[in-house]
């Protein structure tokens, strides 16, 4: 089996989760397996190797997990992006749009420094609104987005042009 293909097939598939109609990815089954997360993850960094990197900025809640592995494998540090009203210090707040509403997210406001280098992860890119707030958010904390990376993209949702066109680059393994 090709990588791609071995990750693809570590990642369930749920029909009619959270609604019916929506066929929801679900790498919980990718975490589990040692191959596949090991993989995935060694897949992720590989192209930042040596690029200095200062912190991984992990979208909640399934970014933690990747954000944490990519973290250590970098020798960077982890910064959590979270669901407002979650972070004890003082924040930084932005709406963002999901596909059905807004919701907001946070940012503790000391969490990264003007001119750190930052990548950005999470599981998935559908939309890329969720992402894109995690972008403005890092930026008006002045940070300098390397790149932002996720396991799953859902192309036919947009997500990846929406941050091109923010001038960030994005990273991929499996649609
Ligand atoms: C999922 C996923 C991304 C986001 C992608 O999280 O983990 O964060 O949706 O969607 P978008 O590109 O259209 O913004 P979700 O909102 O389900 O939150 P959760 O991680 O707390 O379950
Ligand atoms: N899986 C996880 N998160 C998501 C999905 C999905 O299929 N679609 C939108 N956000």
């Amino acid at each position: 089996m090709s990588s791609k293909n071995a990750l693809s097939a570590a990642i369930r598939s749920i029909p009619d989760y959270p609604k019916p109609g929506i066929i929801f990815r679900d790498i919980t089954t990718l975490l589990g397996d040692a191959v596949a997360f090991g993989q995935a993850v060694d897949e992720l960094v590989a192209p930042y190797a040596g690029l200095g990197v200062d912190k991984i900025a992990g979208i909640e809640a399934r970014g933690f997990i990747l954000g944490g592995a990519l973290a250590h494998q970098l020798k960077a540090g982890f910064v959590p992006i979270r669901k407002k009203g979650k972070l004890p210090h003082q924040t930084v707040r932005m709406a963002y749009s999901l596909e059905y509403g807004t919701d907001e997210m946070e940012i503790h406001v000391d969490a990264v420094k003007a001119g750190e280098k930052v990548i950005l992860t999470d599981d998935l890119i559908a939309t890329g609104g969720t992402a894109e707030g995690a972008v403005k958010l890092l930026r008006q904390l002045g940070a300098e987005i390397v790149s932002a990376c996720f396991v799953i993209d859902l192309p036919d949702l947009g997500g990846r042009r929406r941050l091109e066109e923010l001038g960030v680059e994005v990273r991929t393994l499996v649609e």
